[in-house]
């Protein structure tokens, strides 16, 4: 992948946040980058900075360092109004597509007011993108006179991609889009993405604190740990050598589907809690929860290194 043009480029971005004058340090110097057409997954747990990292991807939050570049433009020099154009080609969609749509609007003219803020076509070509875009996300066109309150989970995740799609993006960002659905939708909505990029040529940067549902989509995998990238590689690698020891707790941790009439399995966390993004750990930021800890683990800074030349590890002992 790595001879693939990006159309997203995150170097080095930081975020910190100033809560009650203390400074909490959400995202620290992480990079990725998204080829046109691919996924890239971004997956940790809960407060890991994971949206975060979404929302300055797309420059929708001003970084503290760093930058990223979409399709060219570096978004940290420009303006609000500057960002404008680019705005209908960087679309976001979330966990809660409800809380994105107005109760008192029928979900066929949320979809059309996305096309009329961004300027996108007449009144006629919008309406009759609008009942095109239902038959692509697999909603009959009578959903159109529907209010969000009438619907699914799983409808209105539909309706939140039909909308995104509506202004014609380059690059979506899927901040857990399926967390919320039963485990039978989030596989029919995974594959809707699927197969919206494939006819699309669109490229995604998934957001997910689930392996299971990062592995069947993405391409490269992105697993970050208080705010920092503790490793990354091609999907089959990550999965074939999980090397971080973090990135093998949230492996074990994959809530697996389970054959009909079996139990399900339950989800565990990683065991202890994440350290408080106000004060970072010295040395590696997982040590007080490492199973393979050393004395250098709490006194030294890993390096985030190539032990392939596209998997990189953060850990002393990563070989
Ligand atoms: N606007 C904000 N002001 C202050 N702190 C924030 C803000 N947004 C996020 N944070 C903090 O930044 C850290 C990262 O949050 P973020 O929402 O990016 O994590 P996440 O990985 O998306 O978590 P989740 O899986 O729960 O959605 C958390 O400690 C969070 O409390
Ligand atoms: S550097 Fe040490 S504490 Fe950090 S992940 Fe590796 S072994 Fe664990
Ligand atoms: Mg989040």
């Amino acid at each position: 992948m790595s001879g693939e043009a990006p159309i997203l480029s995150v170097q080095d971005i930081s975020k910190d946040f100033v809560v009650n004058r203390r400074v909490l340090h959400a995202v620290r110097r992480v990079s990725l980058t998204v080829p046109a057409g691919r996924t890239v997954g971004l997956v940790g747990e809960s407060g890991s900075g994971k949206s975060t990292v979404g929302r300055l991807a797309i420059g929708l939050l001003p970084a503290t360092g760093g930058r990223s570049v979409f399709q060219g433009h570096d978004l940290s020099q420009m303006s609000a109004r500057a960002m404008r154009p680019l705005r209908h080609a960087m679309q976001i969609i979330f966990q809660d597509p409800q809380a994105s749509l107005s109760p008192r609007m029928t979900v066929g003219a949320a979809v059309y007011d996305a096309m009329a803020i961004h300027r996108l076509g007449t009144p006629k070509e919008r309406w009759s993108r609008v009942e095109m875009l239902w038959e692509r996300v697999g909603l009959p066109s009578s959903i159109g006179t529907a209010y969000p309150f009438e619907l699914s989970g799983g409808q209105l995740q539909r309706v939140g991609i039909a909308r995104s799609l509506a202004v014609n993006p380059a690059l979506v960002v899927c901040d857990e889009p399926v967390s919320a659905l039963d485990v039978s939708i989030q596989l029919q909505i995974i594959q809707l993405l699927k197969t919206l990029q494939d006819d699309l040529g669109l490229s995604y940067l998934f957001i997910s604190h689930n392996l299971a549902v990062v592995e069947y989509l993405s391409d490269t995998v992105v697993v970050i740990y208080l705010g920092e990238v503790v490793e990354t590689a091609p999907v089959e690698a990550l999965f074939r050598r999980p090397s971080h020891p973090y990135t093998r707790l949230l492996i074990d941790s994959i809530l697996r589907v389970p054959a009909p009439g079996a139990p399900l399995q339950p989800l565990t966390a990683p065991v202890g809690e994440m350290p408080s993004p106000f004060a970072p750990p010295v040395g590696c930021a997982f040590h007080s929860r490492c199973p393979l800890a050393v004395d250098r683990c709490s006194q030294e800074v890993p390096t985030l290194r190539a032990i392939d030349p596209e998997h990189w590890v953060k850990c002393h002992l990563a070989d």
